[in-house]
């Protein structure tokens, strides 16, 4: 498969010691990208980046829940130079119940990560992108929705408003930047084989497989190389698109 051309640009992906995290940082890598793995999981940053073994791949240990750390981290990183990409990609599932049972808790926590942490992150990022030389564009902004956010999900609630919100916030900042050279977009993948598709039970799998169209999970790389596209300068035009990923499951 060709890469996408990434020459240049500095990326920092969330959720970077996780499944698609890695996936995303290696399709950017084969672009041409330098790129930034962040992560609360410090063990798991450190074995992610060790598996990269190569230059133009770094980890920091961010909490993007945390306001002060995630502008600290984003300075430090516009030190370097530009910040080209954000991929908005950490994310928890949460408990696996009906929203009757779940913990007030635990629904806060999601919407904490899943939606106030893209947030906290955008809102460092896009005033620097925005303030940066058009080259031809400023940025791009890709935040990792779900398909659950666009079809809502039996005993996921909170994930599946959480990442509902996440596709308000991506078309919002959209047009807040849409004259600005800064193109945010958001993709909704179905499963995916990652570590939360093995927090799922077998029969809560056979479940979700037999929703999607194409009668399987996505694979990481198919929507690594979607998200790597809408890094490049090509998607110039498509800002506040909402990108499906879902083998049919959702045709809009
Ligand atoms: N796996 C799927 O089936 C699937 C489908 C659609 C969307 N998604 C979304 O894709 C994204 C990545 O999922 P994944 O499958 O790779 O999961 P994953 O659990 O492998 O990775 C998520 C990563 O986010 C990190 N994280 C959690 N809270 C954080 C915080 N406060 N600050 C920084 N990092 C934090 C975790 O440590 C983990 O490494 C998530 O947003 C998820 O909702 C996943």
């Amino acid at each position: 498969m060709n890469a996408y051309d990434l020459g240049g640009k500095r990326a920092i992906v969330t959720g970077g010691a996780g499944g698609f995290g890695i996936g995303i940082a290696q399709a950017l890598l084969a672009g041409g990208a330098t790129v930034e793995l962040w992560d609360v999981n410090g063990d798991g940053l450190q074995a992610a980046r060790a598996a990269f073994a190569g230059a133009r791949v770094a980890a920091r240990v961010v909490d993007i829940t945390r306001e002060q750390e995630v502008e600290e981290a984003v300075a430090a990183f516009a030190t370097g130079g530009r910040i080209d990409i954000l991929v908005n990609n950490a994310g928890v599932l949460g408990e696996v119940r009906p929203v009757w049972e779940t913990s007030p808790a635990d629904f806060r926590r999601v919407l904490e990560v899943n939606l106030v942490g893209a947030y906290l992150m955008a809102r460092a990022v896009t005033p620097r992108m925005r303030g940066q030389d058009a080259a031809p564009l400023r940025g791009h902004i890709v935040n990792m929705s779900s398909i659950q956010g666009k079809e809502g999900m039996p005993m996921a609630g909170a994930y599946a408003a959480s990442k509902a919100a996440l596709i308000a916030l991506t078309k919002t900042l959209a047009k807040e930047t849409a004259r600005d050279g800064v193109v945010v977009t958001a993709v909704t993948p179905a499963a995916a084989e990652t570590a939360m598709a093995k927090l799922l039970t077998p029969e809560r799998r056979a479940e979700i497989e037999g929703r999607i169209p194409a009668g399987r999970f996505v694979a990481v790389d198919e929507v690594a190389r979607l998200v790597a596209w809408l890094c490049t300068d090509d998607c110039s035009f498509s800002t506040g698109g909402v990108f499906d990923i879902s083998g049919g499951r959702a045709s809009y």
